[in-house]
């Protein structure tokens, strides 16, 4: 995937990694003018009230609210998808929608809820018409994300969708070929599955969602290291 030096300097202050520019070298130009990295030391109460109130990127003058996440703040699953939707944006929850009972059905499955998990998606606000965000919103919003990420300290990680798959991992194989298989993000392991609303689309595929989640459970069961 291209990124943008900005995008990969956002992404870098949002993990903590200090960045250095090679003397006489000119800023880039910013692509928004508030793009700071989140504070690492904070809390759950404190991020929920900066999301809630981040002018970060344009989706915010068109949001009804922002879509913070929903569960458990030491759950062992951390789900995560692409963006709310028009009815996500409407109750400020993440997945509440058809997709969203289908994605209920997989977590029962290996003996979830949304409760016991935390459910998060890589964009904190509705994309007009939900179209796929644009790099530059998710690189704004990555330090959230990133930040729910350390709180919860889930031990693994399942990524649902396309996006939300290559986004996690800077890629931009396709799902199928990256669904199946263990993945890292940082210290944590993820796995990746097709989009409950793709699911919904084409239902043969859900044998294959089937196995990705048994393969997430399977690395839940694993000792810690
Ligand atoms: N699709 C997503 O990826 N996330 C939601 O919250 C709803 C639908």
């Amino acid at each position: 995937m291209i990124q943008s030096e900005h995008q990969r300097r956002a992404y870098l202050e949002a993990l903590g990694v200090d960045v250095w520019l090679p003397r006489g070298r000119a800023e880039p130009e910013p692509e928004f003018v508030d793009a700071k990295a989140v504070p690492a030391d904070l809390g759950w109460s404190g991020l929920r009230d900066t999301v809630a109130g981040c002018t970060r990127c344009p989706l915010h003058k068109s949001r009804t609210q922002t879509v913070f996440g929903v569960g458990n703040p030491d759950a062992d699953w951390m789900i995560i998808g692409e963006a709310p939707g028009a009815e996500e944006d409407r109750r400020g929850e993440p997945f509440v929608g058809r997709a969203g009972k289908l994605l209920d059905e997989m977590l029962r499955a290996v003996g979830q809820t949304r409760d016991s998990a935390f459910i998060a998606n890589i964009l904190k606000c509705r994309p007009p018409n939900n179209r796929d965000p644009k790099p530059e919103e998710s690189s704004e919003c990555r330090g959230y994300l990133e930040r729910q990420l350390e709180l919860v300290q889930p031990r693994i990680i399942l990524a649902v969708g396309r996006i939300a798959a290559q986004l996690l991992l800077d890629t931009d194989a396709p799902v199928g070929r990256l669904r199946g298989s263990r993945h890292q993000l940082g210290d944590t392991p993820l796995v990746v599955t097709y989009h409950p609303a793709y699911l919904l689309r084409s239902p043969s595929q859900k044998r294959k969602a089937w196995d990705d989640l048994c393969l997430a459970a399977r690395i839940v069961a694993e000792p810690r290291a």
